[in-house]
């Protein structure tokens, strides 16, 4: 069996299709070349998810930059809104001298991410944004608002372009639906 058989199993159909990813990212290039004053921007991943997706778009980016990983790992009971997030790796930089902006995969309930901005907010960053590359909406249990999102998907569980299931499918170039078993 291939390599690109094993990858591709299981895989329902694809939403997103790669073209489609690369034609969208100079949206969130410009977004942040717009936040450029003259002060240090500092793009921030959270590890694993959206590493791709980062390293897509800082190649949109034309302005002066940074980047930082964070981990995280989140506790939440099924029913409740209230969690805790611990922060498995933090950033380097001190994030008061910088414009921030949080680079992420996919914002889902919107528990583990408004944790985040919550404590980086806290940190007085010059200002603090947050991009999306997919939104559910249909998901959502607490408010959580992305300056921008480049798409948004219905309540299907997606995989691919850094996304994973069972930490397998991140290397897929496109976003596609998971068979359900
Ligand atoms: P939230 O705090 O519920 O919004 O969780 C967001 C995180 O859950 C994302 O950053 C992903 O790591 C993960 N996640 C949510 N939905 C999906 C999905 O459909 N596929 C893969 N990971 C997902
Ligand atoms: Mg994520």
């Amino acid at each position: 069996m291939s390599e690109k058989y094993n990858s591709e199993m299981n895989i329902r159909k694809i939403l997103i299709s790669e073209k489609e990813i690369q034609n969208k990212l100079s949206e969130a290039g410009n977004f942040i070349n717009q936040i450029y004053d003259g002060k240090p921007v500092l793009l921030v991943s959270i590890l694993k998810g959206g590493f791709v997706f980062l390293a897509d778009v800082v190649r949109k980016v034309h302005v002066p930059c940074e980047i930082g990983f964070m981990t995280a790992q989140s506790y939440f009971d099924q029913t409740s809104s209230s969690g805790h997030v611990e922060i498995t790796m933090d950033l380097q930089q001190n994030i008061s001298e910088y414009h921030v902006v949080l680079i992420e995969d996919i914002i889902d309930t919107g528990r583990t991410l408004s944790e985040i901005m919550k404590l980086l907010q806290s940190r007085n960053p010059l200002s603090l944004h947050m991009i999306t590359l997919l939104d559910k909406p249909s998901r959502r249990i607490v408010d959580c608002k992305p300056d921008l999102a480049l798409f948004q998907i219905p309540d299907v569980f997606v995989v691919g372009y850094g996304m994973d299931y069972g930490e397998k499918y991140r290397n897929l170039p496109y976003i596609a639906e998971l068979q359900a078993n």
